[in-house]
Parts: structure tokens; sequence; C-alpha cells
């Protein structure tokens, strides 16, 4: 079992310090945290497509599994878009991942962003604006979005059952996720890529008739759009080289520029990928790839040594992405279906994940620095970085420091959200946090879907403590153990 200190056990930002130090990582800690007043970095206003959002505080994109199966939010994703609009954060990066398509959810219970949900869509901004004005006065500097996708390889539309559209045949994702490599009915055609482009242009268009200020093309965390980014062994106009394999990114963001060019464009990317990993209950092991190298089935890693992140061909792509009018870049990494370890650091694994195969502020660290080397090779574009919950009780005082040290621009928030949505704004306004709420990584927020349960922070948000549904997650959980 792997045994690395918990951070809830590392009583001083001295003794951050020292087990950092310990492990050679390079991040900077601030002795205290700092309110607004005191001078906050975090409380600086940020420039994006010429909109000054209020303060260096963004909320990442975080689904449910909790809508109706129309496709329309339920009162458990209204209250999570509520909450999104109390945290104090002024950058809320896409809300959740909206499906462009029936069919291209990753869940029955996934947001949808189609013309018979444009109600649900108003519902779900309307409810987070008047949280926002309740608790803060207004909406100044407050910047809203809608994260688009396609749920590519992961599409579960109906049921449990994956129902995968892919981009190519990955011999090892085939494998762990049981597609036959002979089928070619589940690859995309050329011309259905043509009617999805279509669709992505559509739901622009609802988000920002609705009043969303952006729309972000997902292409992040092994779903369609990243899937693309690795296509090289796809032939025709969507694959094989870099450019290609860019194309169905770059053709819905023009495509969208030209339909609705006063609607601001940003992008959530998986900046750097690893070799899946195999889910076991043991310390995490990378699938066999022995056979597969030099190894061409990942973007952003090395391909003598596709554990390494090489950030030349994702730099290139966060560049002509700028080029195209791209307003910001939330930059990710790896994927929660087979590197959760990568993509989101914990200390306790979700149900079909592993245990850490590192110190998960490895892997928090590694987010950090391949967002700061992105961020140094393109300085003009506004970037947001994630991978910050597993620092819990000293997120404030690594996020102060990144951004006062200009390795990135705004600190993106994920799971700590879900179990403190308050934090960006008693950071800001009292310079503590409630540590019984700070979230300790326990992952029952992803279990807890992979089980065909909502999502949501059940041991912390008493909310969901009290659901029937804890009670199911528990014997889950239970099970696991057995
Ligand atoms: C329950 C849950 C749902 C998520 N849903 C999305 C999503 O819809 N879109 C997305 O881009 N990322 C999604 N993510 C990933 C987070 O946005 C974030 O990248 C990840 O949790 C790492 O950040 P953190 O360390 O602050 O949690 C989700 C994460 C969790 C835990
Ligand atoms: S369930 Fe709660 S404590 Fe656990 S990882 Fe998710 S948000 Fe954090």
């Amino acid at each position: 079992m792997a045994d690395y200190p918990k951070v809830a056990q590392l009583k001083t930002v001295e003794a951050l310090r020292a087990r950092l130090a310990e492990l050679s990582l390079d991040l900077p800690v601030d002795d205290e945290i700092l309110t607004a007043d005191q001078g906050s970095p975090l409380a600086a206003p940020l420039a994006i497509g010429g909109f000054t959002v209020g303060n260096r505080w963004c909320i990442h994109p975080m689904e449910g599994w909790d809508a109706n199966r129309d496709g329309s939010p339920s009162e458990l994703t209204l209250r999570r878009w509520r909450h999104f609009g109390l945290s104090g954060a002024k950058l809320i990066w896409g809300g959740e991942a909206a499906a462009v398509t029936p069919d291209g959810r990753a869940n029955p219970n996934q947001t949808l962003a189609t013309p018979d949900n444009k109600a649900g869509l108003a519902r779900l901004i309307g409810e987070l604006h008047a949280a926002h004005r309740q608790a803060f006065g207004d909406l100044d500097g407050l910047l809203v979005g809608l994260q688009l996708t396609h749920s590519g390889r992961f599409c579960r539309p109906s049921d449990k059952r994956l129902e995968p559209r892919i981009a190519y045949h990955h011999p090892l994702l085939d494998a762990k996720f049981g597609i036959d490599p002979r089928d070619d009915s589940v690859v995309w055609t050329d011309d259905d890529l043509e009617r999805l482009i279509d669709a992505y242009v559509v739901a622009a268009g609802l988000a920002r008739d609705v009043g969303y200020q952006f729309v972000d093309i997902k292409a992040c965390h092994g779903y369609l759009l990243h899937e693309f980014l690795s296509a090289r062994t796809r032939p025709g106009r969507f694959g094989g080289d870099l450019e290609g394999r860019t194309r169905l990114l770059t053709t819905i963001i023009g495509r969208i520029r030209d339909a609705h060019p006063r609607l601001m464009i940003v992008v959530r990317l998986s900046a750097f990928d690893v070799v899946p990993y195999q889910t076991s209950r043991e310390i995490g092991q990378p699938m066999d790839y022995s056979a597969l190298k030099p190894y061409r089935f990942g973007f952003g890693c090395r391909e003598d040594d596709p554990l390494t992140p090489d950030l030349a061909e994702p730099i290139a792509l966060v560049r002509k992405l700028k080029e195209l009018g791209v307003a910001a870049v939330n930059v990710s990494g790896g994927s929660p279906y087979y590197s959760p370890h990568v993509q989101r650091p914990a200390i306790f694994p979700p149900s079909d994940g592993y245990q850490p195969p590192e110190d998960p502020l490895v892997g928090v660290a590694r987010q950090i620095h391949v967002a700061r080397q992105i961020k140094r090779a393109v300085p003009e574009l506004p970037m947001v970085g994630t991978g910050y919950s597993y620092l819990q009780d000293y997120l404030p005082h690594v996020a102060q420091a990144v951004v006062r040290a200009g390795w990135i621009d705004a600190v993106g928030l994920g799971r700590v959200v879900l179990s403190y949505s308050e934090l960006p704004a008693d950071v800001l306004s009292r310079g503590s946090l409630e540590r019984k709420k700070v979230c300790r990584t326990f992952s029952d927020c992803t279990t807890g879907p992979r089980n065909g349960l909502v999502s949501g922070c059940y041991p912390l948000d008493p909310y969901y403590k009290d659901l029937p549904a804890a009670e199911e997650l528990k014997r889950v959980k239970e099970g696991l153990k057995a």
C-alpha cells in the first residue's frame, strides 16, 4: 500500500516546505494567507478577451451526473451552480461539461447543450448569477461560460454501457475499455464529423443567446477533442500530422467564431498525457507499452518515454489557438479514466483507479510546472492552472505565490469547491480557511458516479451525507474492501 505523509499531518508551512524539498519539488509557498486588503495577488483583476475579471480565482467545470434524463438541470445541478456563484471566484470556467449531442453524453444524466434544453441552460446561469448577486451585491467582474463537449470514447448515453465513438483505434485504450480493434463502426467518419461541428456551432449559439459570455471547447481528459490530438494513425483530414490532428478543434473554433463573432471562445486542454494505467487495488502501474515504442498514442508525452511530458506540440497548439482568437486556455493533463493520479492527484483512489504510484504532491507540482512552461512560451495568452485541491490547507499559500511569480494568471479550483465552495471568498476577506471543510481527496465524488450515483462531496457536504445515495456508496466501498 502507498504510504505518503498526509497533507493534514504537515502542521506548518515549514513542514510542507520540508516535504517538498524531500521530494525535490520546486514550488513556492507563502508564509501566510493574504486577504485582498493585504494585497493578495489573487485579488488582482485579470483581462480576458476585453473583459476585466474581478480576481484570480477560477472555478473549474465539474459535472455531477445529476441532470434529468432530458438533459435539463435537476435541483442538485442547480445547487452546484449556485455554489459556484457563492464561491467568490470571478471566473467560472464552463460550469460543467454539457454535451452538444445526446449520444455524446458521458452518462445518461449529463447536461445537454442542445436546443431542447435552452431553458435549462438559462436556468443554470440564472441561478449562478442570483447567488453571486445575493452574496456580493452585483455581478461586477464576473465572467461565466459554458463548457461544450462530446465524450467520444467515454460515451454512455443510455446506461452504464459504453457506446464509444472514437477517433482511432488505440491499442491500450481499446483493450482497457473493451473495444474490438477490428470494429470500425465505432470510428468517426469525416462526414459525421462535419455534422458534429455543426452541433458545436448550434450549442455555442444557444449559450450566447441565454447570456453565457464564453464557450469552452473542451479538449481534455480523454474525451473526443482531446483524443483527436493524438490521432497519428488516423488517415484523412482529421489525423496524421499535427495540423491534421488539431483540425477538428481548430475548425470548431473557426466555425463558432464565424457564426458568433462576439462570443468569446476558450479551450480547456490536457496539455500532457501518459500511458494509460491499469485499474487495480495495488500501486498504480502503466499498461504494458513495451511493444509500442516509439509510443505514438499520446499528446504531449515523449515517444521514447511516454511517462514524461513533452510540451513541443502542446505549445505549438496553444500558439495556434491564440492566433485563432482564443481568449484563454485552462491547462490540465491526463484523464480521470486512465490516469487519475495525473489528472486529479489524491491520497485515496477512486474505485476504478489504483493506489497512488507517487506522492500526490508530485502530481500537483507536475501540473503546475507544465502550466508554467506553457505560460512562459505564450505569455500574452491568459492561462488558468489546475490540480491544486490536493494542497488542502496550503492551497492559498501556493496559489498566491505562483500568481505573484507569474507562473500562471489564475488558479482553478476543482474538488475543493464541492466540499468548501466559499473558499475563495474566505481567503480574500478573512485570510483563513475552515479546516473541516477542506477536501481531503477521499475521491467519493469520483467513485459515486463510477458506480451509477450522483457526484458530490459525500464525506464533507452534509447535504450529500444525508442522501440515500450515501448509503449505497458506503456499500460500494465496503464491497471494494472485501
Ligand atoms: C466530480 C468531478 C467532475 C468533473 N467534471 C469535469 C467537467 O465536467 N469538465 C472538466 O473539464 N473537468 C471536470 N473535472 C475535472 C476538474 O475540473 C479538475 O480538473 C480536477 O478535479 C483537478 O482539479 P482539483 O485538483 O482542483 O480537483 C471533474 C472533476 C470532478 C472531481
Ligand atoms: S468527495 Fe469531497 S473530500 Fe472527497 S475528493 Fe471529492 S470533494 Fe474532496
